[in-house]
């Protein structure tokens, strides 16, 4: 990203100038008090939001002057989402709802691939179960298998972990990790959680549409004591 500034309304600055490389390959997470833009900025930078200004740049295409078709279709081949409230189809089972971003793609699953990102998330057994069968870690993992079939670029999540509890939450952080170190796959998380930090190599924190501070190889502690100095000033 290259001073990109998005500007809600007449007034609202929730991006400022931000000029930042997340390096293929890595796991970033992106840290800041609420209303800072972290949403804002994970949107931008995977193009389901334009910025007001500024230059984005995803696996070497400029997403600037694209418009909504060629978005679409980059964000479809490129990159994989994961939210925090799963928004898994109800009605689908496990598979079909992996298989969607294919399907609306207009591709089908190479053999065999389906397997693998269901086996690779633990759930190779719940291939016929529909998510409202699942517990919350179980449904996040069906999300995160069908971020990862499309084999995208960029996996972006929005406090993925924000709904889950230690516990599970640690076993979809592994399992990013696992995507990251084991797929080569490029991970940007937002979160509020400094122990779910502490599992990127980098954090960045944003503060008022700034990105603020940066720490490598994080742990949660001085992720912990960063975030209250931000607070602080
Ligand atoms: N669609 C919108 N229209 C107007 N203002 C918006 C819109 N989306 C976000 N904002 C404003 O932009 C700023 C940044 O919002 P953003 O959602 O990126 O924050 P955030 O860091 O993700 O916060 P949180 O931790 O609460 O999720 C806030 O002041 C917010 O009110
Ligand atoms: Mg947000």
């Amino acid at each position: 990203m290259e001073a990109v500034s998005k500007v809600y309304g007449r007034a609202v600055a929730a991006l400022r100038e931000v000029s930042v490389s997340l390096p293929a390959g890595a796991f970033t997470a992106v840290m800041g008090p609420s209303g800072s833009g972290k949403s804002t900025f994970l949107h931008c930078a995977a193009g389901l939001d334009a910025p007001t200004s500024g230059s984005v740049r995803l696996g070497g295409v400029e997403l600037s002057g694209m418009d909504e078709t060629a978005l679409t279709k980059l964000r479809r081949d490129r990159v994989g989402f994961v939210f925090q409230a799963f928004n898994l189809v109800p009605a689908l089972t496990v598979e079909q709802n992996v298989t969607l971003p294919l399907r609306m793609a207009g591709r089908r699953a190479p053999k065999g691939r389906v397997a693998e990102v269901l086996g690779r998330v633990g759930l190779a057994e719940r291939a016929k179960h529909r998510p409202a069968e699942l517990s919350g870690g179980q449904q996040q993992r069906v999300a995160l298998a069908r971020a990862l079939v499309t084999e995208p670029d960029v996996v972006f999540g929005d406090e993925p972990t924000g709904a889950l509890d230690t516990v599970t939450a640690r076993e979809v952080l592994a399992l990013l990790r696992a995507a990251v170190d084991d797929l080569g796959r490029t991970v940007v998380m937002v979160t509020h959680d400094p122990v779910a930090a502490a599992h990127a190599d980098t954090v960045l924190f944003l503060a008022d549409g700034r990105i603020v501070d940066a720490l490598d190889a994080p742990d949660a502690s001085a992720v912990a004591a960063r975030l209250t100095s931000l607070g602080a000033a």
